[in-house]
């Protein structure tokens, strides 16, 4: 996976795209871990904490009947916001996350519960095996990415080590319209997908999608199964 930095202005984007995305987010992780993994729960501890069950209720599980004997896995889990409840209702839930500094939080948050597990990754997935999950998901982490590259390859990962009939879920920023993104994508602002475009991307990678909801919002989302 190619590194691309982290600065707000256009002209710092664009000359400094060659730079570190693990990097960033490092730097973000020391700087202020709860504001950069979400804003609006950066307010104090007990908001942080509440924000990770709103999410996990509203933007991950919900509709889904989750099964307390299911291995879960999340890309980009950062401090373990959405783990950290997700631990409470299922067997095994693993986090992966390309900052080894947001993990390291990660550890601490999750600190005594057992069945969280927490890996480093550059884009692969390659420490874990072929269909071993239930249930893939991974929300406000794919909209940071500056290449769609990088993206599909984590399609194709979270494919490979989900059980067949094992269901993916999946944000991406779908305001599409913003075509300058194209040009400015980095690691904060990442790429805009259609909900047509991210539909046939997962079934490129052998994805059957079942629901697409929030098409044209920052909040596209995707669900998929890995067919029987
Ligand atoms: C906004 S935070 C969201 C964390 C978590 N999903 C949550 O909702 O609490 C984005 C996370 O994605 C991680 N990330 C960014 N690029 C990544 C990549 N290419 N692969 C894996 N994780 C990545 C960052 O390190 C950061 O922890």
């Amino acid at each position: 996976m190619r590194d691309v930095p982290f600065t707000r202005s256009l002209p710092g984007r664009i000359w400094r795209r060659r730079e570190s995305m693990r990097a960033d987010w490092d730097r973000r992780a020391k700087e202020n871990a709860p504001f950069y993994v979400c804003t609006t729960g950066a307010g104090s501890a007990a908001a942080f904490e509440a924000s990770g069950l709103r999410d996990l209720n509203e933007h991950v599980v919900d509709g889904l009947d989750v099964r307390p004997e299911w291995s879960v896995l999340e890309i980009g889990c950062g401090v373990g916001r959405l783990l950290r409840p997700l631990a409470a209702r299922v067997a095994r839930v693993v986090g992966v996350d390309l900052s080894e500094e947001m993990l390291r939080r990660a550890r601490d948050y999750c600190a005594g519960l057992p069945n969280v597990e927490l890996h480093v990754t550059d884009g692969r997935l390659d420490f874990l095996a072929d269909g071993e999950f239930d249930f893939v998901f991974s929300h406000i982490v794919f909209q940071h990415l500056p290449r769609k590259t990088y993206v599909e390859r984590y399609f194709r990962e979270a494919f490979r080590v989900l059980a067949p009939g094992g269901m993916f879920r999946v944000q991406v920023d779908g305001r599409s319209r913003q075509v300058f993104r194209r040009w400015i994508a980095d690691s904060w602002s990442g790429v805009v997908f259609s909900a047509r475009e991210l539909a046939r991307r997962l079934e490129r990678c052998g994805f059957r999608v079942t629901e697409i909801r929030g098409a044209g919002t920052q909040y596209l989302r995707a669900t998929a199964v890995r067919p029987v």
